[in-house]
């Protein structure tokens, strides 16, 4: 047991207030805060009140001012095109302050929202940055979410401009954005005034009227100085999948989310000045803005941005080539990723190939890691391998293995232990702690520490009644889990209706409204089942309406198009099955978990509250013939 972690674990729950002020001397504040921690509107708190800052200072011009500008900030490295960039922190700061007043140049001011649908190119994290310097508000859209998704984000962030990319690189497909960017523009009730692309060579854009070209703009830009902005004050929203269709806008401020995530770098990846980081990540969700963009540019270590997938591009070994080419120390990714290495490559034959010297650490997250997964990286890797639990909400880690804080001993199928400020706690239906060892939704006390969301966006009550009402005086998770003797977190399953896809975070509740706008459909259900690869896919029920006689295979198939052309490819929603009925309570519930045990071929109890259980039986026989491993245990 680590004695490091021990003490700031102790010192950060007994006094918030000093642990936290400490951590906010690694920020550089244009006015000190008069407030650690305001408590006045609990549970809502707010963190440093009183202080101003600006993100993008910090996250930049600090570095450059303290002599470090000719070291590399950002690395780009890109397995769809070949294409290899550096830009030092001045480089950095020339381009962003130039894009900062491109934007300011279209009337984007403090507070103004802007969103960002872009794949991984350095721009994306420009133009993140730019909305930092400005005190504008970013959000960015994943690129694998199609245009009525960004649809509903352009009517609930209403921003001032748009930037995007001409287009994304998948594996043998271009993703050309801008026709999702128009059909977007056209749902939406909400029209920008600006929008600002970047075209890429792989396809380049049609312009309008509405649209401006990057280059050309930037190249007349004139810089923008750095806006202080409140601590408190929004830097983004990043929306996120909740219970329905509608997305969770989660915001983030400025100054708590600068104070922890500086100071993770350090105690939580043990990371500093000049090391080189790598997230395997998306810009378009919380690990890419923590830790491609944010965190590692905060500390003044070196960032990795990649675009390509750990398989395919060419082969298994790129994640190997990358972190030789470029030095990584620390490298962060998500179970699924190394599950598809392993796939590829089951003996690790493709790292012998490459000087790894310099990698020490394996990051894990994003779902849960695997016991079998972590093992064989583990031994492949020949690095201590940490798999580290956080969600959108609260933008680091509530439990991990502080590298920088002392190391403790891996557990196999825990997610680490509480990381400092976070007081994480088990509840059972009653609202009581659980026993030691038992299952129930894990929770934390409030406060949670700097960096947590601090609200959604429109939507105060939304987020009151979403994490903060069930539980009072804890932040409820949405994850459930156990904690054992020594402190380990198993976080094993989630408590709503969110399924984690190849660690993309997705709404069963979203899937199920696309499938409803199927004519043919007159009611579904979608639960997430296992998966080798991705950890779990979605599998959709489809009863038809009275009278329908066409064909079930049609009905599937258009029912998949229709979730791809809605949510997105990202669904990776494949498989459905056209049954009679749904199994439901006597009171008209869907049994979506006696439906996902059957798929998954785990063993069940018929429920007492069912209907009709007979209906059980049948929906094995038709998941059988799907290739489901449906066993039937209905008369247990
Ligand atoms: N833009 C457009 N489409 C995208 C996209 C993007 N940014 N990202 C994914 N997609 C598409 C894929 O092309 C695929 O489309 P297809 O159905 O036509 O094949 C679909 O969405 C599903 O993508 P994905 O789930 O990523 O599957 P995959 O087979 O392409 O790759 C993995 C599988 C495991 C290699 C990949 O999911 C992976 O690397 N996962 C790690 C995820 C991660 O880092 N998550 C962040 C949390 S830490
Ligand atoms: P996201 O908000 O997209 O980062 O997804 C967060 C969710 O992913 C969490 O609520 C968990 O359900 C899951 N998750 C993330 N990291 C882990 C982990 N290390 N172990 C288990 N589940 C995880």
């Amino acid at each position: 047991m680590s004695d490091g972690y021990e003490r700031a674990y102790r010192a950060s729950l007994a006094d918030p207030e000093a642990f936290w002020a400490a951590a906010a001397a690694g920020i550089d504040w244009e006015n000190a805060w008069t407030q650690v921690l305001d408590d006045r509107d609990a549970p809502i708190y707010r963190w440093f009140v009183g202080g101003e800052l600006n993100t993008c200072f910090n996250a930049i011009d600090r570095h450059v001012a303290a002599g470090r500008g000719d070291q590399p900030a950002l690395i780009f490295d890109s397995a769809m095109t070949g294409a290899k960039r550096m830009l030092t922190y001045a480089e950095l700061q020339y381009v962003t302050a130039r894009f900062a007043g491109v934007l300011a140049g279209f009337g984007v001011g403090k507070g103004d929202r802007v969103i960002i649908y872009m794949p991984m190119v350095p721009e994306a994290a420009i133009a993140m940055l730019a909305c930092a310097r400005l005190g504008a508000v970013h959000s960015v859209v994943f690129g694998g979410f199609a245009a009525h998704e960004l649809a509903m984000r352009i009517d609930d962030a209403r921003p001032r401009v748009i930037v995007l990319a001409s287009c994304g690189l998948e594996p043998g497909r271009v993703v050309a954005y801008k026709p999702l960017l128009d059909a977007a523009i056209d749902q939406a009730e909400h029209v920008p005034e600006a929008c600002i692309i970047l075209q890429r060579p792989e396809c380049v854009a049609r312009m309008t009227a509405r649209d401006h070209d990057w280059h050309a703009l930037i190249d007349a830009a004139p810089p923008h100085a750095c806006v202080a902005v409140a601590a408190t004050d929004p830097l983004y929203i990043l929306y996120t999948s909740g219970t329905t269709g509608e997305p969770k806008g989660i915001v983030r401020d400025n100054g708590g989310h600068a104070v922890a995530l500086h100071w993770s770098m350090q105690a939580v990846y043990g990371v500093d000045v000049g090391d080189v980081f790598w997230a395997a990540s998306d810009v378009g969700w919380v690990v890419g803005h923590s830790y491609i963009v944010y965190g590692p540019l905060l500390r003044g270590c070196t960032t990795v941005m990649f675009e390509g997938k750990p398989v395919g591009t060419p082969d298994a070994g790129a994640f190997w080539r990358v972190i030789a080419d470029y030095g990584v120390k620390a490298m962060f990714t998500a179970p699924t990723a190394i599950r598809a290495i392993r796939r590829a490559d089951p003996e690790g034959v493709l790292l012998k190939a490459y000087d790894l010297s310099r990698y020490e650490i394996q990051f894990v997250a994003g779902e849960r890691c695997d016991p079998e997964t972590l093992h064989w990286a583990e031994q492949k890797l020949g690095v201590p391998v940490i798999d580290h639990w956080w969600q959108t909400e609260t933008g680091w880690a509530i439990s991990g293995n502080p590298i920088g804080l002392g190391r403790f001993e891996v557990r196999a199928g825990a997610a680490g232990r509480a990381m400092p400020g976070w007081d994480v706690q088990v509840l059972g239906d009653d609202g009581q702690p659980v026993a030691v060892g038992e299952t129930g939704a894990i929770v934390c006390r409030l406060p949670m520490p700097p960096g947590a969301a601090t609200t959604i966006w429109n939507a105060p009550q939304r987020y009151r009644e979403a994490y903060l009402d069930r539980y009072p005086g804890f932040y409820q998770t949405g994850d459930a889990g156990f904690i054992d003797a020594a402190g380990y977190v198993f976080v094993m399953s989630r408590t709503d209706d969110v399924i984690n896809v190849a660690g993309h975070r997705l709404s069963t509740g979203a899937i199920e409204e696309a499938l409803a706008a199927h004519p043919d459909v007159a009611e579904c259900a979608v639960t997430g089942i296992r998966d080798a690869l991705k950890g779990q896919v979605p599998l959709g029920f489809l009863c038809l309406k009275a009278g329908v006689d066409r064909k079930a295979e049609d009905i599937v198939m258009e029912s998949i198009g229709i979730v791809r052309s809605t949510i997105g490819p990202v669904a990776a929603f494949k498989r459905a099955v056209v049954v009679d009925r749904l199994p439901k309570t006597r009171s008209g519930k869907i049994l979506r978990g006696t439906l996902r045990r059957i798929a998954d071929g785990d063993p069940y109890t018929i429920p007492a509250t069912i209907d009709d259980p007979e209906i059980l039986r049948e929906i094995a026989v038709k998941l059988e013939q799907i290739g489901l491993p449906a066993i039937n245990h209905g008369d247990q």
